[in-house]
């Protein structure tokens, strides 16, 4: 199977997990795209979706799925979102597609946290992908230093902007062991707006794609 079959295999898996009646909350990226393309199938029977990104919100509203804005929810049973690298234990490194800070808030107002990735996302320790992090552009030279000292390089992501009109950092070369630690500590630096690690909102359940089917991970 290629790559964007498995997205597509775990798009349509992910539909089980979410209830009929309630808002899902939807994440961002290509493998969330297949997630929202499944979605519009049960459309009429979902109170709504809570939207991450501009990109999956127009990809909903397309199809025809209501989209409710964050701030009018107070709690979703369920967040459905992909993930640039996730570990055995459910941590994850997310904001590959630049969307990192709307989706940790709102990861933050569910319950669970459904992770659906190929199995090429599954690693050992977090660090292989380059770190994303959203900052305060006055803070980019500091915070380079600051990674610099536990080795991580950051490089600013040429060319992009967030949905929050701020630049990202991509860190490379860090190799983040303890990853509750890490995102306590980097989420005090001043200039950090949004870590990409997803500790504090790990996913309790994670759909991977294998060539042998749906791989069910429960953390
Ligand atoms: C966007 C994200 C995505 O979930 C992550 O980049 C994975 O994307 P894809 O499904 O395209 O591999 O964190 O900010």
């Amino acid at each position: 199977m290629t790559q964007d079959e498995l997205k597509a295999l775990v798009g349509q898996a992910a539909l089980q997990y979410v209830t009929p009646g309630e808002i899902v909350g939807v994440g961002t990226g290509s493998t969330v795209d297949k997630f929202i393309d499944a979605l519009a199938s049960m459309k009429d029977r979902i109170a709504g979706a809570v939207s991450s990104s501009v990109r999956s919100t127009e990809r909903m509203k397309a199809l025809g799925i209501r989209v409710v804005e964050a701030s009018d929810v107070r709690h979703l049973s369920v967040y459905i979102d992909g993930a640039d690298e996730i570990d055995h234990q459910g941590f994850m490194v997310k904001g590959g597609g630049a969307a990192l800070t709307r989706e940790k808030i709102v990861a933050d107002l569910a319950d669970r946290f459904v992770c659906i990735a190929d199995e090429s996302k599954l690693v050992q320790t977090l660090g292989v992908f380059p770190l994303p992090v959203e900052v305060v552009p006055m803070a980019v030279p500091q915070l380079v230093r600051r990674f610099a000292q536990w080795g991580g390089r950051g490089v600013l992501r040429e060319g992009v902007l967030t949905d929050n009109g701020l630049p990202l950092l991509d860190v490379r070369g860090l190799q983040i062991s303890d990853p509750l630690a890490f995102e306590t500590e980097v989420n005090q630096w001043p200039g950090v707006v949004t870590v990409g690690v997803f500790a504090r909102h790990r996913a309790s359940v994670c759909l991977l794609g294998t060539a042998a089917g749906v791989r069910t991970l429960n953390f």
